[in-house]
């Protein structure tokens, strides 16, 4: 028994006799050789069976291996530029662990609810496969960037008596008899933390009922939350930026492979460098109520009615093609799967067709005061091609904690960061209020209670100082940097109102 190589790490092993532990990824069978890729997890590699190679008995054993069969087997290692990985093995001994038969998702069609029913399976796929791995340097590359500047971890807790964000999305668990919440946030008890120790910050799974069925939001998802003493709201951009610039390195730097396999144009990764735009909500307002909006809008139109006719004549076509005399299985199997994924794109295209006017009303008309909503976001994000900045929104569309700003009461300093491309909000932050009067003043605005939040208030009776922080999205991360449609893919087992299995 040679020892077991990782697929990753056969290039350190070139021309020497090793064993592999996978899983049959993919098999092509002929009289005289059979052609094995297998995966484990860190890649794929083609493993060759030659008749005139093994005893027959072996080469039987890999005929007969259906997709996802465990196995181990042993072979030389070939430099093979074109083989997927660079190496190929040479097979002399096999011995499958479990073999598989009838494997629910094979090379055929299939549509993308029946992939998620499958979750558990269709993570072992190279499509998930990229994005998880994108998502480990992602969250890597969160903790680096705290941790290398000074910031001390503090868990904050998941079960919390009150609301942190809008009331109107809590969930409710009992607590022994007393209602109690999942957390939409840590940021009030980071804010304890902050006072205590300077730069802190927390990351953990948040939750948040969100009825509403977007691209953007699942109902539990994690964020990292960093909070810093005496910042004002110029620090906290800064920090911002520093650590988005330095997340698109790390990923760039370990995943352009990964991004390939997820037909991910890395220029636009390249792109992102400080300084990125910053623009205030009222400069926004004007952005979506003017002529850019309108146009970009209008183009949107024209250019996904026209991608609609082209799509409904390819798919005529297909079916005809694929019901027709004579068509080999193989062309049927990606025939299929092409009808498939027009069928979805094309849904998708008449969905943003039926909402592109609606969108264009809501930004034409768009009044101050209004929180901006997914599509303004959307828009500005698109004018853009790096990350915007969109700071001191009004003080009534946002939450209670955000200090008002003294050169203009009508607004906060807080800002939301939006990824360009159309991706939208994936920070949002801003300096807190750190007067007892002002606070509680906000507070009887909303009708909250006090008493709940006596000890949130002791942080401003008790040496307040100017401090502030935000909170990153890891998946609406992850969507935007692996150019994602829905952010459904960006976590191993997504949570959305309609969907908890498996
Ligand atoms: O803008 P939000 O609600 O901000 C806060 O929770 C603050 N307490 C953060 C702070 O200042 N410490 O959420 C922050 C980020 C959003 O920008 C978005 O990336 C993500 O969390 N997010 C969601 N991601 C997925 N699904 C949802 N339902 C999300 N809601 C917010
Ligand atoms: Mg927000």
């Amino acid at each position: 028994m040679h020892p077991v190589v990782q697929i990753d790490q056969l290039a350190g092993h070139a021309d020497q006799t090793v064993t592999l532990a996978g899983w049959v990824y993919n098999a092509r069978v002929s009289s005289k050789v059979v052609f094995l890729v297998v995966r484990d997890g860190t890649g794929l590699c083609q493993c060759v069976v030659g008749k005139a190679d093994v005893p027959p008995e072996i080469f039987d054993r890999a005929a007969h291996l259906g997709q996802e069969s465990s196995l181990r087997l042993t072979g030389s290692v070939h430099a093979d530029p074109r083989a997927p990985g660079g190496y190929e093995i040479h097979v002399s001994d096999l011995q499958a662990v479990h073999s598989t038969t009838d494997y629910p998702i094979s090379p055929k069609a299939h549509g993308i609810d029946f992939l998620f029913k499958h979750r558990h399976l269709w993570l072992r796929s190279r499509r998930p496969t990229a994005i998880m791995r994108i998502r480990h340097t992602v969250i890597d590359a969160i903790r680096r960037f705290f941790n290398d500047h000074g910031f001390l971890l503090v868990d904050t807790p998941i079960f919390a008596p009150s609301a942190g964000e809008g009331a109107q999305t809590l969930f409710e668990v009992d607590y022994f008899g007393d209602p109690m919440y999942l957390a939409q946030t840590g940021q009030l008890y980071l804010e304890s933390a902050a006072l205590a120790y300077g730069r802190v910050y927390c990351f953990g799974p948040t939750f948040r009922a969100e009825k509403s069925k977007t691209r953007r939001h699942l109902t539990e998802f994690w964020m990292v939350e960093p909070e810093i003493a005496w910042a004002e709201l110029d620090d906290l951009l800064a920090v911002a930026e520093d650590f988005i610039v330095s997340i698109v390195e790390r990923v760039l730097a370990n995943h352009r492979e990964d991004l390939e396999t997820l037909g991910q144009d890395v220029s636009c990764l390249e792109r992102i460098r400080k300084p990125f735009y910053r623009l205030t909500y009222s400069e926004a307002a004007e952005i979506l109520r003017g002529p850019r909006a309108r146009d970009l809008l209008e183009k949107d139109l024209a250019e996904r009615q026209a991608r609609i006719a082209e799509l409904t004549a390819r798919l005529e076509a297909q079916e005809k093609e694929r019901s027709g005399p004579g068509v080999k299985k193989h062309r049927q199997d990606q025939l299929a799967q092409e009808i498939l994924d027009g069928r979805e794109e094309l849904a998708d295209l008449e969905e943003q067709v039926r909402n592109i006017p609606l969108h264009m009303q809501l930004a034409a008309g768009f009044e101050w005061g209004k929180d901006l909503g997914g599509s303004d976001e959307t828009i500005i994000s698109r004018l853009h091609d790096r990350p915007i900045f969109v700071t001191h929104y009004p003080r009534e569309c946002k939450a209670f904690y955000m200090k008002r700003d003294p050169a203009d009461p009508r607004v906060v300093r807080n800002f939301d960061l939006l990824a360009p491309d159309g991706y939208g909000e994936i920070i949002g932050g801003s300096q807190r209020e750190d007067s007892l009067d002002a606070l509680l003043e906000r507070m009887a605005m909303e009708n909250m209670p006090t008493e709940p939040y006596e000890w949130y208030l002791d942080l401003r009776r008790y040496g307040s100082v100017p401090h502030g922080g935000f909170g990153l999205g890891v998946e609406r991360t992850v969507a935007w940097l692996c150019g994602l449609k829905h952010i459904r893919e960006t976590i191993a087992f997504p949570r959305l109102m309609g969907r908890v299995y498996p």
